[in-house]
């Protein structure tokens, strides 16, 4: 799929298979690309040029067909806030033509089966953000979609909410969805995604399993040693048990993309025979950061909280 906007390129020739029955993570950074590629698969807009297929139907030549077995949470669904959760659902419900009684009916059922029925008289207005996404999740799912896409589904909520949308997607996959998910974050795919496309500026970059990625990444072994003055005699004995060139901040050291680590107690010993008197060690996992931060040199997500130097009087 090629995407423009004017000048701006916002898919560039974007290429993704998606098994039936898993969820597929597109991670990516903000402007990647990841809604104008899920707006154009649930035919909310056109590719400038290529093609889509969405459940064995083409977007641009049988959109009414692809509408009737896709759900779409995206990222500024439409609810009427000064109207209850229930009422909302019965609404849509109808405008997806599902009969007043059908509508009511799903409307029900969804809301008790995600945990909101006990809020379903409320105004939508009223709600917590963690709400409003599951009623948002309940939406795009009133006529039982064979494929179901989520435009960052938990981004800003808090980590029980989070972890609530997630059960609700796993047990959707369960029953036989198949699901496109994007996200900026990390977690999320590696917690829901059997495979992973990193994207960025319209293009894959990547992908595979979150470990395939991961293991591309390899280890890093994080040092922090007692003060500035330990640095130097450790980076040397790291450097050769490693045969990689560690890097230090101030008393922390990090040797990065080890391919394989040398057990922990190795490493002690060796650091200890330095001199270097040790404050913390440990072997890390890398994270879907890491992989993104090799691959394009830039970081995906919230941005880390500076520290702001104080002032000086
Ligand atoms: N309707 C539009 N008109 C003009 N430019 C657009 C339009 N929609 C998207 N773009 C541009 O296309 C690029 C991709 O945007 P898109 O919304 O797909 O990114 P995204 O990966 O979803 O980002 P985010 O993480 O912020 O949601 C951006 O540069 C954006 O400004
Ligand atoms: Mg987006």
């Amino acid at each position: 799929m090629r995407k423009q906007y004017g000048d701006v390129v916002a898919l560039d020739g974007l290429d993704l298979v998606v098994p039936s029955r898993t969820v597929y993570g597109l991670l990516g950074p903000k402007g990647a690309g990841k809604s104008t590629a899920v707006r154009i698969l649930a035919t909310l807009t056109r590719p400038s040029s290529g093609r889509a297929v969405v459940a064995g139907f083409d977007v641009a030549r049988n959109p009414a067909d692809v509408r009737k077995v896709i759900g779409l949470a995206g990222q500024d669904a439409s609810f009427d806030d000064g109207l209850t959760g229930r009422e909302n659902l019965r609404i849509l419900g109808r405008l997806s033509r599902l009969g007043s009684r059908g509508a009511r009916r799903r409307a029900d059922e969804l809301l008790e089966r995600f945990g909101l029925a006990h809020a379903g008289d409320r105004l939508v207005g009223t709600y917590s953000g963690g709400m409003r996404r599951r009623i948002h999740l309940i939406a795009s799912l009133l006529r039982a979609p064979a494929v179901l896409f989520l435009d960052e589904p938990t981004t800003g909520l808090d980590a029980p909410s989070r972890a609530e949308i997630w059960e609700s997607v796993r047990r959707l996959v369960a029953d036989g969805t198949t699901v496109l998910l994007t996200t900026p974050c990390l977690e999320e795919v590696e917690r829901l995604a059997t495979a992973v496309g990193v994207i960025d500026r319209g293009q894959l970059i990547a992908e595979g399993s979150p470990a395939q990625l991961k293991a591309q990444i390899g280890r890093h072994i994080d040092v922090v040693v007692e003060s500035a003055d330990h640095v130097p005699s450790a980076m040397a004995r790291l450097e050769r048990l490693t045969g990689r060139c560690p890097e230090a901040d101030g008393s922390r050291i990090v040797v990065a993309a080890v391919d394989q680590a040398p057990a922990l107690p190795l490493i002690v010993s060796e650091l200890d025979a330095s001199g270097a008197v040790i404050r913390n060690i440990g072997i890390r996992e890398p994270g879907l950061d890491d992989v993104f931060l090799t691959m394009t040199g830039q970081t995906v997500g919230p941005a880390q909280p500076v520290e702001t130097p104080e002032a000086v009087s």
